[in-house]
């Protein structure tokens, strides 16, 4: 039998920087019996340059990448055109944006692509470690603060100084996932005052941990098995008066809330905004999902009464070393099962990760909610 080969391309999405296999996980994939192909130049924008990928073989074009890779992982999804080129029978690893993408989960389904989606990969704690969901998510709280910390005409942290004391910057954190935890972290770090919120009371504890208030609404949205329930129109206009007061008095307000696979919901009204303070700072998170404030503009500064409000895309793409290097990693864990004893590909259909994480088999679709949605 031949070895098989993992390939990794040189990203060509517009802004991406980060790679899919960082020199570490070539060796250690190396290690494990396979042929590792990198698309030269694949790391450079990561900081990972060439001469790093000790171990590793070379292609000198994406085509060659592509044509021969009996895996190949990847950040960003793949084109219609990229899919046309993969070799019959191949395996592709990675962000799918399945939700969105139906022209290419077609062609991935069409041309009899295996296709594992990260984003599909079950959260049981057996899987953190390929978790790529949650590894790019804290990137993205950390930097969100930065960018919050960088555009603020005041201090983060409270300082005694012989030109008097400055008071400390309030930073409010909505949605305290893994990246809203994060960013509650780095504020913290930076010396604001942090408040927190969530719709999941379970985070209260979290955010209080990090040492963060956290913003109590007066409502509850807890409902069975530790989901949110659907709150009255009268809850949410309640909910909605608590958060804004706490809106009004923020210098950085970090957003964060998303529900998977949908339009991010609205949090920060234009209303809210306008009671802000000037010189106070917006950096939405879910930009990219439709944004978490109404005024939102995915890629753009909004300058709106003096506040600013940032929606950022592919905030992990700007600290690409540690986010190539954790993504990479996460890919290694997800695929080194994978491996078999002579270096050959063995999926084990019957393992929830696999079976779960799969987009596309066969010819067939096998995530069943991307199926339904297909337009
Ligand atoms: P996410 O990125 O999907 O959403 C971020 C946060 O926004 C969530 O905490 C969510 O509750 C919150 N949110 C949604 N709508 C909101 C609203 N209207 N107002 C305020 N907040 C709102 O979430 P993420 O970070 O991916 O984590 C989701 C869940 O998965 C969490 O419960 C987390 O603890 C869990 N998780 C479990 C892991 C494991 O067991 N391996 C690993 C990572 C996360």
């Amino acid at each position: 039998m031949s070895m098989v080969i993992v390939g990794a391309l040189r990203e060509r999405a517009p802004g991406e920087t980060r790679v899919s296999i960082v020199p570490e996980v070539a060796d250690k994939l190396i290690a494990a019996g396979v042929r590792v192909l990198i698309e030269r130049g694949a790391g450079i924008a990561a900081q990972f340059p060439d001469a790093l990928y000790k171990q590793s073989d070379w292609a000198d074009s994406a085509a060659e990448i592509l044509s021969t890779a009996d895996v190949l992982l990847t950040v960003a999804p793949l084109t219609v055109e990229q899919i046309g080129q993969l070799k019959p029978g191949a395996v592709v690893i990675g962000f799918m944006q399945a939700h969105s993408r139906h022209a290419e989960v077609k062609a991935l389904r069409d041309r009899k692509i295996t296709s594992f989606a990260v984003e599909f990969i079950p959260r049981i704690s057996r899987a953190q470690s390929m978790d790529a969901l949650s590894s790019q998510a804290a990137i993205a709280g950390y930097k969100a603060v930065l960018l919050a910390a960088n555009s603020l005409s005041k201090f983060m942290p409270m300082l005694t100084t012989a030109a008097g004391t400055i008071r400390p910057s309030q930073a409010l954190v909505i949605g305290a996932g893994v990246a809203g935890l994060q960013a509650i972290a780095t504020a913290r770090r930076l010396g604001a005052v942090v408040e927190a919120y969530d719709v999941r009371s379970a985070t209260k504890e979290q955010v209080k941990s990090l040492g963060a208030k956290f913003v109590e609404t007066g409502v509850s949205a807890d409902g069975v098995g530790g989901y949110a329930r659907e709150l009255t129109a009268e809850e949410r206009a309640k909910q909605q008066d608590a958060l804004d007061a706490r809106i009004a008095v923020a210098d950085a307000v970090i957003t964060t809330a998303s529900v998977p696979g949908r339009k991010a919901p609205v949090i920060v009204t234009r209303a809210a905004v306008e009671r802000m303070k000037a010189g106070a700072v917006i950096v939405d998170i879910a930009a990219e999902q439709g944004g978490n404030c109404e005024l939102t503009k995915a890629g753009e500064t909004v300058l709106h009464n003096g506040v600013k409000i940032i929606g950022p895309i592919n905030l992990p793409g700007q600290l690409a070393y540690n986010a190539s290097e954790m993504y990479a990693r996460n890919l290694l864990n997800f695929l080194r099962p994978a491996i078999g004893k002579e270096g050959q590909l063995a999926i084990d259909w019957d393992d929830e990760v696999f079976r779960d994480a799969c987009l596309t088999h066969a010819g067939a679709i096998k995530h069943k909610a991307t199926e339904g949605s297909l337009t």
